[in-house]
């Protein structure tokens, strides 16, 4: 079987998943409007492409945070990578390792961050952290990624309560018995209360606030990353408060339904944060001129949360490099014909504005 676009990769794990989970990665929040909005916002813009400007020699390469990255596809914190693949964020992080990309671990890895660190000890990460009611399990993470040579840390500020996703509630979606939220192993032993996807229900922090970005500076000298923004005035307070990048995400349309798609926040982002600090995206990204759409808008680099998880179902680590070569190769070909030779020639010329 050979796979070409990302689709394929959706499809294979359509069919290959057990239902349950192919729900919980599937799932949207409510109705789904903002999770399918994601993509059809991509779907309304078309591009300016330009001709004879000697498309022979291709550079994709671009930086995060004054890292180096081969192309501006990273890979977004997911939750349960073991759920599609053996040994899940181990593979994930090996496959990003070899293609030189970012890859941002989510707090609920199924993995440690001590064996993801193992697994592709070359890597560039970042770490994805909720501010948790019990504000020194949140310190405790923090302290061990820094030792792990973790570059900075993504701050997931659109969860102060999970959202409503119908189907993991039919399927009373659970972590099976096997697999365990590793970051946490042992500090809720004995918990018996509700449980939310393998953690109890009351440990995220739903009066977290500006004020935390404080407390946050004030126990680390890494990055800050704020994921979930999508307002111009909140993009305003991220630059305010001090921090070094914002995602605009809502989530993959989990949280709050209704919510405009990711690439339509983009511009009045780019807009008022005038290159004060890094903007990035993630939300609905699935080919090559998605990305080239969202570069053109503004987005320094953007992020892959559901493809991932497709391509680990596929084949771990091969499938997981498989999503990242096809889209890297995908998005050079996107350049390339509109006339682009690196990233610093990608910008808003190349977007058609509709006249109404
Ligand atoms: C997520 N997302 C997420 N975000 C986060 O900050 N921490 C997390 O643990 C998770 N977990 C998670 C699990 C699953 C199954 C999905 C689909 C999403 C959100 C994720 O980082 C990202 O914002 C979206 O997935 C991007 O949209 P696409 O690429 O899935 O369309």
């Amino acid at each position: 079987m050979s796979l070409i676009c990302l689709a394929d990769f959706e499809a294979y794990a359509k069919e290959n998943l057990p239902k349950a989970t192919w729900e919980y990665y599937a799932a949207g929040a409510d109705e789904c409007y903002t999770r399918d909005d994601n993509l059809q916002g991509f779907r309304r813009i078309r591009l300016r492409p330009r001709m004879l400007r000697d498309v022979s020699v291709m550079d994709t390469k671009t930086t995060v945070l004054g890292e180096d990255i081969s192309c501006p596809i990273a890979i977004a914190p997911t939750a349960f990578h073991c759920l599609a693949w053996s040994d899940g964020e181990m593979s994930t992080a090996r496959a990003a390792e070899a293609l030189k990309l970012l890859y941002v671990a989510s707090t609920y890895a199924t993995c440690s961050v001590e064996e993801i660190s193992q697994a592709a000890p070359e890597g560039l990460r970042w770490f994805q952290l909720y501010v948790y009611r019990e504000r020194k399990l949140s310190e405790r993470l923090i302290r061990r990624v820094e030792a792990l040579g973790f570059k900075a840390l993504v701050l997931t500020v659109d969860v102060p309560y999970t959202g409503k996703r119908r189907t993991d509630i039919r399927n009373n979606f659970q972590l099976p018995p096997h697999l365990k939220v590793k970051n946490f192993e042992g500090v809720f032993e004995g918990h018996s209360g509700p449980d939310n996807y393998g953690v109890p229900l009351n440990t995220l922090d739903p009066s977290v606030s500006w004020k935390d970005i404080c407390w946050l500076r004030s126990v680390t000298n890494l990055p800050i990353v704020i994921k979930g923004i999508l307002t111009k005035e909140d993009a305003e307070l991220a630059v305010v408060y001090g921090v070094q990048g914002i995602i605009v995400s809502n989530h993959g349309g989990r949280q709050l339904d209704g919510e405009l798609a990711t690439i339509d926040a983009l511009s009045e982002i780019v807009e008022v944060v005038q290159g004060r600090i890094e903007v990035y995206l993630d939300g609905g990204i699935r080919t090559g001129s998605d990305v080239l759409k969202a570069i053109a808008l503004g987005a320094k680099c953007v992020f892959l949360g559901r493809p991932i998880v497709w391509g680990l179902t596929y084949k771990g680590e091969e499938g997981v490099k498989g999503i990242l070569q096809i889209l890297t190769d995908e998005f050079r070909l996107s350049m390339a014909l509109s006339g682009c030779r690196n990233i610093s020639e990608v910008n808003r010329n190349l977007i058609h504005v509709a006249k109404l």
